[in-house]
């Protein structure tokens, strides 16, 4: 057996509609575990709920629900919205499913019978909304707390502690050692710097169920539930070990080999919990650490936060009920590359779909299948290798930016093949050589080159926009889905294929 590409996201607290932001996290997820299958690599992805916590316990208070009726409402929602997006997770967790409760308490009564955890009685500011311990050192210069840490109360409360602050110099020796480890190099130096300029405290671990119940006990001491975090982050183990995975579960026989995870796709503002609490965590338990945290940068609309207070969102489903998934997978690939921010505007949403998906693509595939049509039945003329050499330059360079993750950068490499391809058109101007019998084999060559830059595209594409990529295929009269990168290599369109219909892939739209 072979280990998978196991890439993970963040698990979403369940307390609210999917947004844009988790919207682009689980796409960027999808492009990558699809990139790596079209490559021929086995691939797991796993997403999924975030459930137990203060937020949710008092999002269900609001409505009236008890914590596990409102999560399993909201599960359908979000387990919905994945169908929607077409993501081709492999498995969906939530943590108040048995198998993973049961996992974190297998953890927490190891840990503790190693001596990892001790008590302390805790005197200070605890913020409630980000259920976080608060010291002056988090201050502002006014001696005000940031607003986001919303009411932030003085607290006496005896705890169970990790000791996380005894790794402090290991983990700076590993992420010095290990260059890759957190991607990309900015937010890398973000966690040397924190690291090399703090004393790492130790991390309190636990809650009292008499403040908070709604999380999972402590198997060691009955009145007391464990923090969010040290129960959400063990979901990119607990999944393995449900599934058989003996790196986790110390079997000697595996049904399935996944961890170490090979990339945890997370946003810039859970790093810490990621880059520092997590691979201590797996230090403790004696587990290798996931190969790469892969980090992404923040969506605002119009210049402001997202925010539901504010009513500054975008609704994905919204979006792609209006415009098509496809358009919505393609724009935030293209407009946002993995690390820095961005910014969603209505206009600049609808200039790329004009330009890049109707009048880039969809023109091209359709001026270049209707006229095989019109010209030649449909029927695929002999192998001419005029456009070869873009199409290998493209397909060199997908696969080279696939290998890397490197999915901003593919669709600009993809895009100049279609554009390219597109001037051949009006260079070749196909139209007028179908009016000159003398030009019959000139017209062949031409159709033959456009077609098959059709076909390629598919492969390439299939990735980020699977259903275009799909139709692409069935217009050509090809079968089944264009997920093979190897499909890509130039020549595979034979003569004498009979195409199919073509149509349009992306209407114009009025705006
Ligand atoms: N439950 C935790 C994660 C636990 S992982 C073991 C959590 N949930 S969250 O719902 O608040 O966020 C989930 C993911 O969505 C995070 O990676 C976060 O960065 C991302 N985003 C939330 N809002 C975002 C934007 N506006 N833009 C881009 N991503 C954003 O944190």
């Amino acid at each position: 057996m072979s280990k998978a590409f196991y890439i993970t996201t963040a698990i979403d607290y369940v307390n609210g509609q999917p947004h844009l932001g988790h919207a682009y996290e689980k796409i960027i997820t999808d492009v990558i575990a699809r990139s790596r299958r079209s490559l021929g690599q086995k691939v797991f992805f796993l997403t999924g709920l975030d459930e137990h916590g203060q937020k949710v316990q008092q999002a269900a208070q609001a409505e009236g629900k008890t914590p596990q009726a409102y999560c399993d409402g909201l599960a359908n929602d979000w387990q919905a919205f994945t169908k929607k997006l077409e993501l081709t997770n492999n498995d969906f967790v939530r943590t108040t499913e048995p198998r993973h409760k049961n996992f974190v308490q297998t953890i927490l009564a190891k840990l503790n019978a190693e001596g990892h955890f001790y008590t302390k009685t805790y005197e200070g500011w605890y913020s409630t909304k980000e259920e976080t311990f608060l010291t002056d050192k988090d201050r502002r210069t006014d001696g005000t707390f940031d607003p986001s840490y919303g009411e932030v109360v003085k607290l006496q409360e005896t705890n169970y502690w990790f000791k996380l602050g005894e790794h402090q110099q290991w983990l700076i020796d590993y992420i010095e050692a290990n260059p890759t480890f957190i991607q990309p190099d900015y937010r890398r130096n973000e966690v040397l710097g924190f690291l090399k300029n703090n004393t790492l405290e130790d991390l309190c671990i636990s809650r009292p169920a008499a403040r908070l119940n709604w999380g999972i006990p402590l198997p060691f001491d009955k009145d007391y539930v464990t923090y969010v975090w040290f129960d959400a982050l063990v979901n990119y183990i607990s999944v393995p070990a449900s599934l058989g995975d003996s790196t986790v579960t110390r079997c000697n026989s595996s049904k399935i080999e996944l961890w170490p995870a090979d990339i945890h796709f997370i946003g810039k503002d859970i790093l810490k919990f990621h880059a520092v609490f997590w691979p201590i965590m797996l230090k403790a338990m004696g587990l290798p650490l996931p190969k790469q945290l892969l980090v992404h940068g923040w969506w605002q609309k119009d210049g402001a936060k997202i925010s539901k207070s504010t009513g500054n969102i975008v609704d994905p489903i919204a979006v792609i009920n209006e415009w098509g998934l496809d358009a919505f997978r393609f724009y935030v690939v293209r407009e946002l590359d993995i690390g820095p921010d961005g910014n969603w505007t209505d206009a600049g949403f609808k200039a790329r779909y004009q330009a890049e998906l109707a009048n880039g693509l969809g023109n091209l595939v359709n001026r270049s299948l209707s006229m095989l049509k019109r010209y030649r039945n449909g029927i695929v003329p002999g192998r001419s290798d005029e456009l070869a050499p873009e199409a290998n330059k493209a397909i060199a360079e997908t696969r080279a930016h696939f290998e890397a993750n490197e999915l901003q950068a593919t669709l600009l490499s993809i895009w100049s093949l279609v554009t390219r391809a597109n001037q051949y058109v009006d260079q070749t101007a196909p139209f007028k050589l179908a009016k000159d019998p003398a030009q019959a084999k000139r017209l062949d060559e031409v159709l033959y080159n456009l077609a098959e830059t059709c076909r390629v595209l598919a492969v390439l594409l299939w990735p980020f926009i699977p259903q275009t990529a799909t139709k692409i295929y069935a217009q050509l009269g090809l079968q089944g889905e264009p997920g093979t990168f190897s499909a890509a290599n130039w020549g595979g369109l034979q003569v004498g294929h009979q195409i199919g219909e073509p149509a349009p892939l992306f209407p114009r739209k009025d705006v």
